[in-house]
């Protein structure tokens, strides 16, 4: 039985912490229940994938990582769909179409080409447990993103009391989608893929997204026509904006 079940408790919140997924990994170490959440404020550590960082003004960003017991075989796309989800509820209020977000593969969260959320599961099979680790531009202004970001980053561009409504919008998404089965996922997967028919680079090779497989790997056509099929993890993908 994968991980299902209410999202969220206990939790701990914290006004400043190193990483949010450091914390939530302890706990999860430590034995703490399906569905433990950590949130903080502020970052110092804040880590992405592939060795990268993230960062978020104090108070500006949704920062939160939950604990998932028996995790399914696609959570990261399940936390993929949560977060899009969320995005495009809480920009609801704007005139966003419906599935106005975008996933860039495997889980980047795109809104109008920007990225706007990022997510970083990490776990321990043997123990049979992850953590998923969000970060969601939810009150960051355009003016606070670095440089080298600028026009690859978005924003919903709430204010900070809109943090804690969409914290909770996107863990009963995250709810949703542990509990949905593999190929409901895969097709909103599929229906929000940023990559399809884009250009995509990896590891010094280059393609043009096909689509998710039914293992949800990215398929990718190269120049002479062959496919390939990518595992998440394996590669550092450059997408169309760059990131
Ligand atoms: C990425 O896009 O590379 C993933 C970014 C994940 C960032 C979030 S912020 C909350 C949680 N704690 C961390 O240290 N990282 C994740």
């Amino acid at each position: 039985m994968t991980g299902t079940g209410p999202l969220g408790h206990p939790r701990l919140h914290l006004r400043r912490t190193t990483s949010t997924n450091e914390r939530a990994r302890a706990l999860a170490a430590g034995g703490a229940p399906h569905g433990t959440l950590v949130t903080a404020a502020e970052q110092t550590a804040g880590r992405g994938r592939q060795g990268r960082t993230w960062t978020a003004p104090p108070g500006r960003g949704l920062l939160c990582s939950v604990v998932v017991r028996d995790p399914p075989r696609l959570l990261p796309l399940a936390a993929g769909a949560a977060v899009a989800d969320a995005v495009d509820r809480a920009v609801a209020g704007s005139r966003e179409r419906p599935r106005g977000a975008q996933i860039k593969w495997p889980n980047d969260v795109l809104l109008r080409g920007g990225k706007v959320a990022g997510i970083l599961v990490e776990g321990r099979p043997q123990e049979r447990w992850a953590v998923v680790g969000i970060g969601l531009n939810v009150a960051v202004a355009p003016s606070d993103f670095p440089p080298e970001l600028a026009g690859r980053a978005a924003t919903l561009g709430l204010g900070h009391e809109a943090i804690e409504p969409t914290l909770r919008d996107l863990l009963a998404r995250l709810e949703h989608w542990l509990a949905a089965d593999a190929e409901t996922l895969l097709a909103e997967i599929r229906a929000r893929d940023a990559l399809l028919g884009r250009p995509v680079r990896w590891a010094g090779e280059e393609g043009r997204g096909d689509g998710i497989d039914g293992d949800g790997r990215l398929v990718v056509i190269t120049p002479g026509g062959g496919r390939v099929a990518l595992d998440a993890g394996e590669v550092h993908l450059r997408g169309p904006e760059g990131s």
